[in-house]
């Protein structure tokens, strides 16, 4: 079928559909100029994102993941939401059950407006305390280095769900409740490999959901996916609100 056809098709099922369910990754908010994590753009000093996103990593050497963050943050603080974003926001809008799930943590479906979300990844504007667990929202870019908490001084680490660690299990629940009880799932800019969000999309097709996918290259949900469509998000997530 060719690529009009299909995105009139999922069109379509969008705007008959009274339960949806998004799941996003970094791809929708590359074009917002964020780089992704598996992307020739995601090295930082040739650290990859799984060197540095651990809490052995933390331990080890809590100044050098800081400073990771520290270049995120800055980079982060410069970019605004894209049209995919706001088309979200609009289709939130429109169909009575919507829940949005990102694994993004750089807080752009906020920005735009989106409001039924989980960020099971956390986000890169809040700090945890590793001694007494307060989290507090931060814009501060670059923080100080070590940070340390307001209440009891603690070492202050990003809130954010790193490899080795498990998602909050609200973030889980609801998720999968989204998940079971969705006519469409619509699934952009995720490479697919990282657990849990890696297994949302067969718990969505084993659940009757429509499963549709929106991604520049193919991925393992590919061959599972109802429709794929291969595309930017920022060109592709609009049109099927036309
Ligand atoms: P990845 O970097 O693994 O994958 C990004 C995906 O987006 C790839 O499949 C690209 O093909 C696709 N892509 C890139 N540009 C695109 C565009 N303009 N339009 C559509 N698709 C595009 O990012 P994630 O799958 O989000 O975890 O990675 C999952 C998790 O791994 C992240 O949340 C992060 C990372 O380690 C934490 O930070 C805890």
């Amino acid at each position: 079928m060719p690529d009009q056809d299909r995105i009139r098709q999922v069109a379509q099922r969008l705007a008959r559909a009274r339960a949806v369910t998004v799941l996003t990754g970094a791809g929708i908010s590359a074009d917002s100029g964020v780089p992704t994590f598996r992307g020739a753009d995601g090295l930082w000093r040739n650290y990859r994102a799984e060197d540095l996103a651990s809490p052995e990593a933390f331990e080890r050497n809590p100044r050098l993941v800081w400073e990771w963050y520290n270049w995120r943050r800055e980079l982060i603080a410069t970019k605004s939401p894209n049209p995919a974003h706001y088309a979200l926001v609009q289709l939130e809008q429109r169909v009575g059950r919507f829940w949005l799930i990102t694994q993004n943590v750089d807080g752009l479906h906020r920005a735009a407006g989106s409001q039924n979300l989980s960020e099971i990844h956390g986000n890169i504007w809040k700090v945890r305390c590793t001694a007494c667990g307060r989290v507090d929202e931060d814009h501060t870019v670059p923080l100080a280095l070590l940070p340390h908490c307001p209440r009891c001084q603690g070492l202050l680490r990003p809130h954010i769900v790193w490899f080795g660690e498990s998602l909050a299990p609200e973030d889980l629940e609801r998720s999968h409740e989204a998940l079971r009880s969705s006519e469409v799932l619509l699934i952009i800019g995720t490479s697919g490999v990282v657990y849990p969000a890696a297994s949302f999309a067969p718990i969505a097709k084993a659940a009757g959901a429509f499963v549709v996918e929106v991604n520049l290259d193919a991925t393992p949900h590919t061959d599972l996916v109802d429709v794929s469509l291969q595309g930017r998000a920022k060109d592709t997530v609009p049109k099927l609100l036309a």
